[in-house]
């Protein structure tokens, strides 16, 4: 595991009506990950988009592509997403479905996809304790999931902490996803690396630190500063 995070920077920050330079200009600005925040007005207020925009993505980039399914019923799309090109499909443990967890990460896992848990800021990681060791990423909801641009909510702190405890010794990630930015992301690092070097990975999303004022000049040296802490 290496000590910098993974840098996912979440499109639904970025200029929708320019979506395929957006992706050019992240990439060219070091972007490991690309997030992708699917929201479908039901799991959450909020739509946002689905597996033809994702598949049109796929064409201009080889990075990773970081799926959030914020959406009910995901194993009715789970096919769906993985044919438009995600490499890794994460769904939510609130979330309303016909299924079991455990049944929609044999699905992902069988399409060679790689799987994660997203909780949100309420819900205790001790409902998803168990399944984690099968799991490659746990998304830790910093933010109430549906919209980009809210503040970072303190008590996530200690949650990530409690999360890099209950992965240690497995290969699942740790990823911090809401009001991430430069004046937090060192806090956020110290509390995922309890007692030393970090010795799982932690990944970082951020869409409205990159992306909201619209300053692509600034691109390549706010995903340094989330980097290099
Ligand atoms: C919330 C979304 C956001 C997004 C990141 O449902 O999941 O957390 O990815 O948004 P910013 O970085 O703008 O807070
Ligand atoms: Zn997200």
């Amino acid at each position: 595991m290496t000590n910098q995070p993974i840098i996912a920077p979440s499109l639904l920050s970025a200029d929708f009506a320019n979506l395929a330079a957006e992706v050019k200009r992240l990439e060219t600005a070091g972007t490991d990950w690309f997030h992708f925040d699917v929201m479908d007005g039901h799991f959450v207020k909020n739509i946002t988009f689905g597996p033809p925009l994702i598949k049109s993505l796929r064409a201009q980039s080889k990075k990773f592509f970081d799926v959030h399914l914020m959406i009910e019923n995901y194993h009715d799309y789970i096919d769906a997403f993985a044919a438009a090109g995600s490499d890794q499909i994460t769904v939510h443990c609130e979330a309303p479905a016909k299924q079991d967890l455990a049944t929609a990460f044999k699905k992902i896992t069988a399409l060679g996809k790689k799987c994660g848990i997203a909780v949100k800021p309420a819900t205790a990681l001790s409902v998803v304790e168990n399944i984690l060791p099968q799991l490659d990423l746990l998304i830790v909801m910093s933010v109430e999931p549906g919209f980009g641009g809210q503040g970072f909510i303190p008590e996530s702190y200690a949650k990530i902490t409690e999360a890099s405890k209950l992965v240690r010794g497995t290969k699942t990630i740790v990823e911090v996803d809401g009001g991430v930015n430069g004046d937090n992301a060192k806090s956020i690092c110290a509390a995922f690396t309890v007692g030393g070097a970090p010795l799982n990975q932690l990944s970082l999303v951020a869409g409205n630190y990159i992306m909201g004022d619209g300053r692509h000049d600034q691109y390549q040296s706010r995903i340094a500063t989330l980097k290099n802490l």
